[in-house]
């Protein structure tokens, strides 16, 4: 439908403009070098990482991006159809994104698609960060921050780290890693996962290591577990980031951490849940249920016998026990 087609074509034309003002704002603007590009870094990021993933910022104006979009000739229509803009009740225009930072989002082939806007304010009633909506070329649950200047690094190192955040992407990329997505603002979904499935079979969890994180490194192991894909996890100490800490530690430190604390999940998940259950025998009992309920979630009957045999040895518990655990939550899914 070529009518569908040219009206996509619009959005993105609209999108790439804006990500091209915000950037100009930051690196030319009086507002945007003062409080935007200050702001990177400060954070301590370098300035070919912030052109590389074309940051930029908004100007603290009700329709600054309005006003410069259509005067070079762009509709209101699709400012407005991509989220850009929005029309309050009175009919009236205004941008969405005011005094933030500007984190254009692209789809893996290049297009701006949507945006990330951080505040710089330290008033906890202002969201720190403020999204794109879902537009006809932006959907979420298929979209992975970073993954355009990611993708050949996946493929040649034949791994994808996964971390939370757009500032995560940022630091690892800074630290000569640049294997690295986010998942960003949604919970991780089976079609991100199967969107890495098309450049390597290898995830490495980086989430940040605080209880939101941990929780959801459980969640998103047993799904990438379940499209069949292989999964290792990195805990962060103290509560860090990949960010903080790779600022905290600087990119040498960096590096040797992931690769000295890498765990395969199994030893993840048990050092989590041990950590929690202490010397309580009820408790343990639920840790190895638990984590033979992870392994069954494993396609491939090969696989699944490796890890059960591993977790046998790890938690000192005979494997035909976990066998017939194994099969007994097999049979059950069925
Ligand atoms: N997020 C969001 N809206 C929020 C908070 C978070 O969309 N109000 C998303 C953002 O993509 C963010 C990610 O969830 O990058 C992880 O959240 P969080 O850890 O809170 O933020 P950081 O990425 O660590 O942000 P920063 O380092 O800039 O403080
Ligand atoms: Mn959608
Ligand atoms: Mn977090
Ligand atoms: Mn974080
Ligand atoms: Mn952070």
């Amino acid at each position: 439908n070529i009518e569908a087609q040219n009206a996509r074509e619009s959005l993105y034309i609209v999108s790439e403009y804006a990500a091209t003002y915000f950037a100009n704002e930051m690196w030319t603007g009086e507002q945007g070098r003062a409080i935007g590009l200050s702001y990177f870094k400060e954070r301590g990021f370098r300035e070919d990482i912030v052109k590389k993933f074309q940051l930029g910022y908004s100007p603290d104006v009700w329709d600054a991006l309005i006003q410069s979009a259509v005067a070079a000739g762009h509709k209101e229509e699709y400012l407005e159809k991509t989220g850009l803009s929005i029309r309050n009740d009175k009919g009236k225009l205004y941008d969405r994104f005011r005094g933030r930072v500007m984190f254009p989002i692209h789809n893996f082939t290049g297009r701006v698609i949507g945006f990330g806007g951080r505040t710089l304010k330290t008033d906890k009633n202002v969201p720190k960060y403020v999204n794109s909506p879902e537009s006809d070329i932006y959907h979420k649950s298929n979209v992975l921050y970073g993954l355009f200047h990611a993708k050949k690094a996946i493929r040649d190192t034949d791994n994808c780290y996964l971390v939370e955040g757009y500032a995560d992407v940022l630091a690892v990329h800074q630290a000569g890693i640049e294997n690295v997505v986010a998942s960003s603002g949604t919970s991780l979904t089976t079609e991100q996962i199967r969107l890495i499935g098309r450049f390597s079979q290898n995830v490495t969890i980086l989430y940040d290591g605080d209880a939101a994180g941990i929780k959801a490194s459980l969640r998103g192991l047993d799904m990438i577990l379940e499209e069949g894909l292989n999964v290792k996890v990195v805990l962060f100490p103290d509560g860090h980031d990949p960010d903080s800490y790779m600022h905290h530690v600087g990119s040498g430190e960096f590096k040797k951490y992931i690769e000295n604390n890498r765990k395969d999940f199994i030893l993840y998940k048990a050092s989590i849940l041990l950590k929690e259950a202490g010397t309580d025998p009820i408790k343990r009992a639920g840790i190895i249920r638990d984590i033979v309920e992870s392994i069954a979630k494993i396609p491939d009957d090969i696989k699944a016998s490796i890890f059960i045999r591993e977790c046998s040895g790890l938690l000192q518990v005979e494997e035909r026990i976990l066998l017939s655990e194994l099969n007994k939550i097999r049979v059950a899914k069925f």
